[in-house]
């Protein structure tokens, strides 16, 4: 099947298609993902809260960024791979930003970046980096890289003044030229109206219903993160409770001397064996 590329992400919108995204961070993650027919993968960077375990997203670098596109990228053939761009990997200097962008689409193989915010810096670094032809999603509402300055996950744009500031936000990505926006955590009339009044698509997360397509992360989805799980994910599997089970059921076998059986072992044949079994000594 052909890849899906940010003009074909652009047409579902067009065509009325509601837009299929998940993220994904390793191999058999994203052959899961891809296999279950999404539009999008996201290599986001919320691999710091599911992957890695921490707080927030704050601590992931480049480098591991890259590691991680690398393996997803590995089983991506058909759904277009997102790459997060990491705090502070495209604040600081146009040359920088442009150098973590090379690292992630020309060695890890990311096909488009995502950037959080829209500020006048990050929408020039934004200009930037479609204008070397990478494909940029961006990423407004709830931001979880400023974390520090929301104080904690709080939906956004329920005055109307905050609302506005969102319009204003989303319009200024699309003429920015990014092909997608995340909303996240957006009052969903507020959501819907973005939605309409964009050519380009919203992609929603935890911002209701009126988006252009959803995304969540794979590891709420399926119940893999035993953490916080925000009240607008739909838990759809408990991947960790099977996972849990065949663990306890792997140690109940091992301790019972049930596992492994014959037919999970390699046998000598005969001829070695007795030959073997010859040269042992009497007492041995
Ligand atoms: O890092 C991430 O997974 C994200 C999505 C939740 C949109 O930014």
């Amino acid at each position: 099947m052909a890849k899906i590329t940010a003009h074909d992400i652009v047409k579902l919108k067009a065509d009325g298609v509601p837009i299929v995204c998940l993220t994904a961070y390793d191999f058999p993650t994203a052959a899961a993902v891809e296999e279950g027919g999404v539009d999008l993968i996201l290599v986001g960077d919320s691999l710091g809260m599911v992957v890695q375990g921490a707080d927030n997203t704050l601590g992931v670098t480049l480098d591991e960024m890259a590691y991680h596109v690398r393996l997803v990228k590995r089983a991506a053939s058909r759904a277009l791979v997102v790459a997060d761009m990491p705090f502070m990997s495209f604040q600081e200097s146009d040359a920088a930003t442009m150098a973590a962008v090379g690292k992630l689409v020309k060695e890890a193989g990311a096909e488009a970046v995502k950037l959080e915010g829209a500020r006048p810096e990050t929408l020039a670094r934004i200009r930037l980096i479609i204008g070397a032809g990478v494909p940029v999603m961006g990423h407004v509402g709830y931001t979880p890289q400023s974390t520090h300055y929301f104080g904690r996950r709080r939906v956004q744009g329920k005055t109307a003044a905050a609302a506005r500031a969102l319009v204003v936000d989303a319009v200024a990505l699309e003429e920015a030229g990014c092909f997608a926006v995340v909303l996240e955590l957006v009052p969903r009339e507020l959501a819907a109206m973005i939605s309409r009044g964009l050519t380009v698509p919203t992609v929603g997360i935890g911002s209701g219903p009126g988006c252009d397509g959803q995304i969540l992360v794979l590891h709420d989805l399926v119940g893999f993160y035993r953490g916080y799980s925000p009240k607008f994910v739909r838990r759809l599997a408990n991947v960790n409770a099977v996972m849990t089970e065949a663990v306890r059921e792997y140690g109940r076998l091992v301790r019972a001397g049930e596992y492994p059986a014959a037919a999970e072992s390699v046998a000598l044949d005969a001829r070695t064996l007795a030959e073997l079994e010859a040269e042992r000594r009497p007492g041995d």
